[in-house]
């Protein structure tokens, strides 16, 4: 007779512990990209709310940003890098297909053995792997998540292009997920349409780079990705609203993917927030950092306004893909938890 499997012992819910963000050294000015692109600084603000885009220093990596960021979340946590047992690292900038960064990102960390592997979601990245460290804490596969969203699109931009890169910054955003004794991060929706691919994304793959001698970079037809981020999106965020048992007047807060503030206002609109509702607005002086925004933009948002700390908030990533995820989370207090002298994680601690 066949033995019966184990399973894990589940937790009740999961949340999001504590956030830290990374950013470019360097704010970008408009001035400073329109030339080539026969732009202005008053077109790049009324079209997209940006002033500056921050970017980072040639010898600062995609994997230094994340390992700040990261950083930066476990203290905020009080928790050590022993006590993480997965690393998921959401980013289009790590330039080789194998191996993932996610292993060497734990490394650095100290979270030496932690399961580690990178997702490919782009500007919805992040909002995948909080939907993913949400089920495997829940299912007890996983106590300590930290989750990752960083990108160095400094490294893929065509000064000559004005579809996409005088959009794109340079950063990191972090979270820590664990276990919680009543769920505080909601369900994931979640979708993709791959009919859509070369809506935004890279120009060629690598065997047309070393082919051609050229370095890829990224381009988007931003009409209509915006018409889709608008409509569609504001439609895949309403019902991450209702999977989580709420309607949109009682989201307190709203972290949409920081792609274009006149985006975000729309969605605002569109998914029926209320007047009264936290919008970040991290985009006017970080720009565009893709699988970083969201997270970087909660960063800010906790730093600026620590009385946010335990309020619902509505996460909102979408671009490449097409890809998109939204969930409603409880945010995380702002500032310093007790740091906890590493060894087993205390349920709920
Ligand atoms: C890219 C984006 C800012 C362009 O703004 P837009 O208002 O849609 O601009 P359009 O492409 O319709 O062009 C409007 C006019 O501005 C001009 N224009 C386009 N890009 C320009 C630029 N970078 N600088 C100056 N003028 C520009 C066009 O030539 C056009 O001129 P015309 O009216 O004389 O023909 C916007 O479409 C966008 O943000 N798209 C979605 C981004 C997104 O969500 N991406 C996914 C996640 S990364």
């Amino acid at each position: 007779m066949k033995g019966a499997l184990l399973s894990q012992p589940a937790n009740p819910g999961a949340r999001i512990l504590a956030v830290g963000g990374a950013r470019g050294d360097r704010l970008v000015t408009n001035a400073e990209l329109a030339g080539p692109i026969d732009s202005s600084d008053e077109w790049i603000r009324s079209r997209t709310g940006i002033a500056t885009r921050a970017r980072a220093a040639d010898d600062q990596s995609m994997l230094d940003l994340a390992e700040a960021a990261s950083r930066a979340a476990l203290a905020a946590a009080g928790l050590g890098p022993d006590q993480l047992d997965l690393v998921i690292l959401g980013s289009i900038t790590h330039f080789l297909q194998t191996p993932a960064a996610a292993p060497q990102l734990a490394t650095r960390l100290g979270a030496s053995g932690a399961a580690a592997f990178d997702i490919s979601a782009a500007c919805a990245g992040y909002c995948y792997g909080i939907g993913l460290a949400d089920c495997l804490v829940r299912s007890g596969a996983a106590t300590h998540v930290l989750v990752v969203g960083a990108d160095k699109l400094s490294e893929m931009v065509d000064p000559t292009d004005r579809t996409i890169s005088f959009l794109l910054g340079d950063g990191a955003g972090a979270a820590v997920v664990g276990p919680s004794e009543r769920p505080r991060i909601g369900p994931a929706v979640w979708g993709s349409d791959g009919a859509q691919a070369g809506r935004v994304g890279q120009d060629i793959d690598y065997r047309q780079a070393v082919a051609g001698g050229v370095w890829p970079t990224l381009r988007q037809d931003g009409p209509s990705v915006y018409k889709w981020a608008v409509f569609e999106i504001s439609k895949a965020a309403r019902a991450a609203i209702a999977a989580a048992g709420l309607t949109p007047d009682q989201i307190e807060v709203f972290l949409p993917h920081q792609a274009n503030l006149r985006i975000i206002e729309q969605q605002v609109k569109r998914i029926g927030l209320s007047p009264e509702v936290i919008v970040a607005r991290d985009i006017v002086e970080t720009g565009n950092t893709s699988a970083a925004s969201v997270p970087l933009a909660t960063e800010r948002l906790l730093r600026d306004d620590p009385q946010i700390g335990g309020k619902l908030a509505l996460q909102l990533g979408f671009g490449a893909g097409l890809a998109y995820a939204a969930q409603v989370v409880e945010l995380p207090p702002a500032g310093h938890r007790q740091p906890t002298a590493g060894g087993p994680a205390t349920p709920f601690d």
